[in-house]
């Protein structure tokens, strides 16, 4: 028996306490199971649960997890699926205490490795990986993006924010494609929106080259890369790819010449061995993909993935379940040059697409300014586009301009205010990189 009580008294979290209940009059043992962590804005309701139905239901974390949001997103999550928990075994392990469909618990779980005796799905999607990277699992690794998020937390955000299989999310700043893998093996749908079109093509090739496998493997001991970098125009004209006539397939190989183009830039890497070992391990994954979408019976999200501006979105008004984006990081990154080798690989004139760029164009403090009204746009649109009562969430991170930071998360909070977002949360997210250097990311949540 579950009893909802209405809780005026200072009733302290997890105390275990007798209560008379009405209709039995007899002593029953109950735990307090405080539900102050319904992040989402929710009143806090306090449940009485009779300790005697309590299935021991233990679950684990990934062993990997170690930051402090990381456990906040993992007890935030478990709370959205609708489990009440008590944390125990030094905050790695926590025990359910309410009755939770374990089936469920185990499909979408994002921070934990275990439900009981039964592996998460997740935790066993995380081990089709050809890296040394945890988080570069399945087609996340695929070429070596500078700003990409980390795929576990864009899943547990699915969850926290309530996005069902079938419904649709939206990044307008859809980067290396990370929300959309997530995504898709979620069987959630997805519009990712760049204005880049390398983004564009990466994204693509993590998502739809499973559905060009044979026709990629039939090719693979024709196709030879090429180095030439194009003009403008000339997109795939005088390579081999152009030969194959598949979208899909030309993506794969295309891809494959610009993560050599990146070693051999970047590390100084041989362009043709590169390749060759690109392409072997882009279809080792692919395959790695497909095994995993057959064992765990995954049915697929649809993508729309497409060149285009955050700040004029071509979607309808109310039209879409979820957003969850990670902007440029005000002017912390230059996307332009820093994926320049492979932009001028595809034929881009850098300097014509560079003013399409947020966070890239001006100089000094104009840059700020015009980050500001083009963040403003987009956030603008991404009202717009975005249903009544569902959530948008905005991963941001401050940046240190002439020794001050400055900060960008904030201002994003007073845009998306603005606009009319009911601002629901913000959660700290403070990784340390090279040297020890902190850096200040934040995941914000709002509401329509
Ligand atoms: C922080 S990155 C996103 C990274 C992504 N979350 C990932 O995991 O790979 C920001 C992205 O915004 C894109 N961008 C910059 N200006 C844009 C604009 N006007 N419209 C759409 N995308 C834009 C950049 O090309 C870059 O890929």
């Amino acid at each position: 028996m579950v009893t909802k009580i209405k809780n005026k008294s200072k009733a302290k979290t997890q105390k275990a306490v007798s209560v008379k209940t009405k209709r039995s009059r007899k002593k029953t043992s109950y735990k307090l199971a405080n539900f102050r962590e319904c992040l989402l804005g929710e009143k806090p309701i306090t449940y009485a649960i009779d300790r005697k139905k309590i299935k021991k239901l233990e679950l684990t974390l990934i062993p990997n997890i170690q930051f402090i949001y990381e456990l906040a997103l993992a007890r935030f999550e478990l709370r959205a699926l609708g489990a009440d928990f008590e944390v125990v075994n030094n905050l790695r392990s926590f025990n359910v205490l309410n009755d939770v469909d374990e089936d469920f618990l185990c499909r979408r779980l994002a921070y934990f490795e275990n439900v009981g005796s039964r592996k998460t799905d997740y935790y066993c999607l995380q081990q089709y990986n050809i890296t040394r990277s945890v988080n570069q699992y399945l087609t996340h690794w695929i070429y070596p993006y500078k700003g990409k998020y980390h795929p576990q937390m864009i899943r547990a955000l699915l969850n926290i924010i309530g996005i069902k299989e079938g419904e649709t999310v939206l990044d307008p700043f859809i980067g290396s494609g990370t929300t959309a893998v997530e995504c898709q093996i979620f069987g959630i749908n997805c519009i990712g929106i760049d204005v880049s079109p390398l983004c564009v093509l990466i994204s693509k090739v993590k998502t739809e080259s499973i559905y060009a496998l044979d026709e990629i493997a039939k090719n693979i001991s024709s196709v030879k890369p090429n180095k030439i970098v194009l003009n403008q125009g000339d997109i795939f004209a005088e390579t081999e790819i152009v030969k194959i006539g598949n979208d899909r397939v030309e993506n794969f190989f295309t891809m494959a010449e610009m993560i050599a183009h990146s070693d051999n830039s970047r590390r100084g890497k041989n362009f043709e061995k590169s390749f060759y070992e690109n392409e072997r391990k882009m279809i080792a994954s692919i395959k790695d993909f497909k095994s995993a979408v057959e064992r765990f019976n995954l049915r697929l999200g649809k993508m729309r993935i497409e060149e285009g501006d955050a700040r004029s979105l071509n979607i309808k008004s109310n039209s879409i379940d979820g957003i969850i984006t990670s902007p440029p990081y005000s002017i912390a990154l230059n996307y332009v040059e820093n994926d320049a080798h492979s932009l001028e690989a595809l034929g881009y004139d850098l300097k014509r697409i560079k003013d399409d760029f947020i966070g890239v164009r001006g100089t000094g403090f104009k840059k700020f300014e015009l980050y500001y009204d083009d963040m403003y746009k987009s956030i603008q649109e991404m009202h717009r586009v975005l249903k009544k009562g569902r959530y948008c969430v905005i991963v941001i991170g401050n940046v240190t301009f002439q020794g001050k930071e400055i900060d960008t998360a904030n201002k994003i909070i007073s845009f998306c205010r603005d606009v009319g977002f009911k601002y629901v949360k913000k959660i700290e997210k403070i990784i340390y990189g090279l040297y020890n250097v902190m850096q200040k990311e934040y995941i914000l949540i709002f509401k329509k």
